[in-house]
């Protein structure tokens, strides 16, 4: 794919200036602040001085897959339309075998979910769930899957003991894996769980109630302790606490690196959403719940502070009209997740670039170069000579309602309706093809490739 992106306001990890970019064969051919000459008749885009930034890394999303009786209701066509719309080409999806399957045959069928629908490119995260096969493990990265995730919540079904944690923590030691971990505590919720269900209180709210803020970190301080003995790379998904942050930063001296991932829902919302008449706090169910308010300014200060390395959307949609409705009576049915990966980059970049909290460069650091590097994906992430040509143009300039309607995402609500953003992607380029060119999507579906990690 050839193509010259002329008078843009290039923003990379580290610079921003006005140029011009020559893509060649998908990859970015030169970048120069001087005329490109278009000698072989080149597709030529006016970026017109907008800004031209990396395409977006979403490192956790959860696309078709089976959850709490349900399965997410996008699938790798919806979902990769919806993340290309929102300036995302590239994504990590989880795959999460089912109970006794071997790693390959889970991988299989998320290669089965995936090969002929994504739009843009993808890898796969492997789940550790019970009971842990560790003869299996070594053949994960054989797949071109270089990350795990291990659940310390959702007991009786993806929670992994702490025997097995350990275990699991000297393995990805061992094998060079890099271990995702989902940080609360199982067993604490349950007990909890019980008592609100025995006082027959079936609210969303007692969702949030149910899993207590400090629980987080508590469960950043077993695995870290952990990490100590082992010295195993970490990387936390979903943080939302004051509580985790304090915890890491308390352990960052040690001789291996522990990496942060935070969200926006967690960014933006309290617990109070959960308060919503009409059974409207379903919305917002997802684990780790939203925390009291000041968790979210904690965390705001912590992305200010360089203390977060990255925002993904940990995307997981279900309807609010159909499959959240298995709660209306108990708050332990309602499918944990919300939707996010089509809003994420214009929602932040406003709330984060807009209002000043970081500059441009830094946006790009969190929401494309840092999730690259630190999973390993080697041609994506920022605008270098060299690269795969992700790329989109912005219109930064924009002043709009997030409503439900101008959203590609397949679910009946978007938990993020009536926020405010300033900021759209007009085109989106992925390995050099324009992928949606001022507001109408080009892709095929199926043109997404499989990123092997290594
Ligand atoms: O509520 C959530 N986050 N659902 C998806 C599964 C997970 O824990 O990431
Ligand atoms: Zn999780
Ligand atoms: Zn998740």
């Amino acid at each position: 794919m050839n193509l010259i992106i002329n008078n843009g306001l290039i923003a990379t990890s580290e610079d921003l200036f006005y140029g011009n970019i020559l893509i060649e064969n998908g990859k970015i051919a030169k970048i120069s602040t001087e005329q490109l000459s278009n000698d072989y008749n080149y597709k030529v885009i006016d970026a017109e001085k907008n800004i031209v930034m990396p395409g977006g890394v979403d490192v956790h999303t959860h696309l078709d897959m089976p959850f709490m009786g349900s399965f997410s209701t996008d699938d790798f066509y919806t979902g990769t339309v919806a993340a290309a719309y929102g300036g995302t080409t590239s994504i990590i999806d989880y795959v999460i075998p089912q109970k006794n399957q071997s790693f390959k045959d889970a991988y299989l069928t998320w290669q089965q979910k995936s090969v002929n629908k994504a739009v843009i490119d993808y890898g796969f995260h492997m789940a550790i769930v019970p009971p842990v096969d560790f003869e299996d493990f070594k053949s994960i990265k054989k797949l071109g899957i270089s990350s795990v995730k291990c659940f310390l919540a959702y007991k009786n079904s993806l929670m992994i003991d702490d025997n097995n944690l350990h275990k699991l923590m000297a393995a990805c030691k061992e094998h060079n894996i890099l271990l995702c971990v989902h940080a609360e505590d199982g067993n604490n919720i349950e007990e909890l769980t019980n008592k609100y269900l025995n006082q027959n209180k079936t609210e969303p709210i007692y969702h949030a109630l149910s899993r207590p803020s400090e629980l987080e970190g508590k469960a950043v301080n077993k695995v870290l302790n952990i990490a100590k003995q082992t010295t195993t790379n970490v990387y936390f998904v979903h943080l939302s606490t004051k509580y985790a942050i304090d915890e890491i930063n308390s352990h960052k001296n040690f001789i291996f690196n522990i990496y942060t991932e935070t969200c926006p829902q967690y960014l933006i919302y309290s617990q109070d959403m959960y308060l919503k008449n009409n059974f409207e706090g379903a919305k917002f169910v997802m684990s780790p719940p939203l925390r009291e308010k000041e968790h979210k300014d904690y965390l705001i200060n912590s992305i200010k502070s360089g203390d977060i390395d990255v925002v993904a959307t940990d995307h997981c949609p279900f309807n609010f009209y159909k499959e959240k409705q298995c709660g209306r009576n108990d708050f332990t049915k309602i499918p944990n997740g919300i939707p996010g990966i089509e809003i994420r980059m214009p929602l932040m970049y406003t709330k984060l670039v807009n209002e000043k909290i970081i500059n441009i460069n830094k946006f790009v650091q969190i929401f494309c170069t840092n999730p690259a590097k630190i999973f390993g994906l080697k041609n994506k992430g920022d605008i270098k000579v060299g690269l795969d040509a992700d790329i989109c143009i912005w219109n930064t300039n924009i002043n709009k309602k997030i409503t439900k309607s101008m959203l590609h995402e397949n679910v009946d609500y978007s938990p993020y309706e009536d926020e405010k953003i300033s900021a759209i992607p007009i085109t989106t380029i992925s390995r050099g093809e324009v992928i949606v060119e001022n507001f109408n999507l080009t892709a095929n579906a199926g043109r997404g490739k499989y990123i092997f990690r290594e």
